[in-house]
């Protein structure tokens, strides 16, 4: 019998850029607390939040994402990609989706551009997606990027959101290359709860509720969160995500070196942590200077780990997000060798 020839593995998808972008104007507690009833120690115990930075009126999500996407570009050395996906709550329009602008701004016409709604897990869902199209054949290398502008959805005087958001944007280049790389983007985990959609919301603006003649709507428009619920839900289902794609992976908890969570509240990472039973210096956290910049988390997280060096090459690192949906998402990867990222105003030495 003539033998099939095997067919050959698909492309492992493996990270090699990554930058990021913070808008200059920072917004301290102290701040916040002259115009809502506030306080700094509230918000600092409570979250672990003591500043976090917010766009100029005028500014938009692309903006950010052009910005951070720059940086992952020249941090991967190579500026063309085939493929560009933004992950985002808060997207320029409604329509058309904000990749392709994204994709212009940064003279990359022509790319295939598409965004990824998944709140607070969209990078990781992201990832996955990057990693299919590689896998798939359909692209060799491909942006990703997390970007959110919360300032433009939190009702200003909303004092349990506007505590908690900031304004930011993330992004990785990914590249075909193979699965025992440095780098390559190894197992997955996602999941999603519908039933419990209402826990995290912006009501209004979409088909479900239309905005009606002689009716600002604004209220509806603005983002609605269930605090005490969703931190109840991101522990459980953080900790879940991971414990199972460690088992899928056949990683013990031992073997993660950095566990770069959702920055979602210094709280709700050290109760994953604990339940994980992870040691907390494994932790990678800069939720304290950002707050939670929804998609941009992790990979404004990584960047932050990596040009402190808290991130070196060959660490084994665990990614797990949870989001309005609601949704959840592991992922894993071992570091690679890495130009150390931009993503501060004030570190910028080549301001583009
Ligand atoms: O990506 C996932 C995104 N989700 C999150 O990051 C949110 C997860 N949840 C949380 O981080 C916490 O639930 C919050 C930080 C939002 C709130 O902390 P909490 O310990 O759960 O407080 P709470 O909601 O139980 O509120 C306690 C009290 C309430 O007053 P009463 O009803 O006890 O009189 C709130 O009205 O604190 C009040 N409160 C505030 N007080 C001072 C709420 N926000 C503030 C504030 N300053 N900013």
């Amino acid at each position: 019998m003539p033998r099939t020839p095997a067919c050959p593995p698909a492309p492992a998808a493996v990270l090699c850029g990554l930058g990021g972008w913070l808008p200059p104007r920072v917004v301290t507690n102290e701040e916040l607390a002259r115009r809502l009833d506030t306080t700094d120690a509230w918000i600092r115990t409570r979250t672990g939040i003591g500043s976090r930075h917010v766009i100029e009126p005028g500014q938009a999500t692309s903006d950010l994402a052009v910005q951070a996407g720059r940086r992952a570009l020249l941090s991967a050395g190579d500026g063309a990609v085939d493929a560009v996906i933004v992950a985002t709550t808060t997207p320029d329009r409604s329509c058309p989706a904000t990749a392709p602008v994204v994709a212009a701004g940064l003279g990359l016409t022509g790319a295939a551009a598409f965004d990824v709604g998944a709140v607070c897990t969209g990078f990781v869902y992201g990832l996955a997606s990057a990693v299919g199209l590689i896998a798939a054949g359909v692209a060799r290398r491909v942006l990703l990027i997390g970007a959110d502008a919360y300032s433009t959805i939190v009702d200003p005087e909303d004092r349990a959101n506007a505590i908690i958001f900031g304004d930011g944007a993330g992004a990785v280049v990914l590249r075909a290359g193979e699965a025992d790389e440095p780098g390559a983007v190894g197992h997955f985990d996602l999941g999603s709860d519908g039933t419990r959609e209402d826990l995290i919301m912006v009501a209004a603006g979409g088909s479900r509720q239309r905005p009606s003649p002689g009716e600002d709507g604004r209220r509806d428009r603005h983002f609605s969160m269930r605090g005490k619920e969703v931190y109840r839900h991101a522990v459980t289902r953080m900790a879940a995500s991971a414990r199972s794609m460690l088992g899928d992976a056949g990683w013990k908890i031992d073997d993660v070196d950095r566990f770069v969570p959702h920055q979602a509240n210094l709280r709700i990472i050290h109760s994953v942590a604990e339940e994980l039973q992870l040691p907390l210096d494994r932790c990678v956290s800069n939720v304290g200077t950002v707050g939670n910049t929804g998609a941009a988390s992790i990979p404004l997280a990584l960047a932050d780990a990596a040009s402190r060096d808290t991130l070196r090459p060959g660490a084994r690192v665990l990614l797990t997000a949870f989001g309005g949906g609601l949704t959840w998402g592991s992922a894993l990867l071992t570091w690679p060798e890495l130009p150390v990222p931009t993503y501060r105003p004030h570190e910028e030495k080549n301001p583009a």
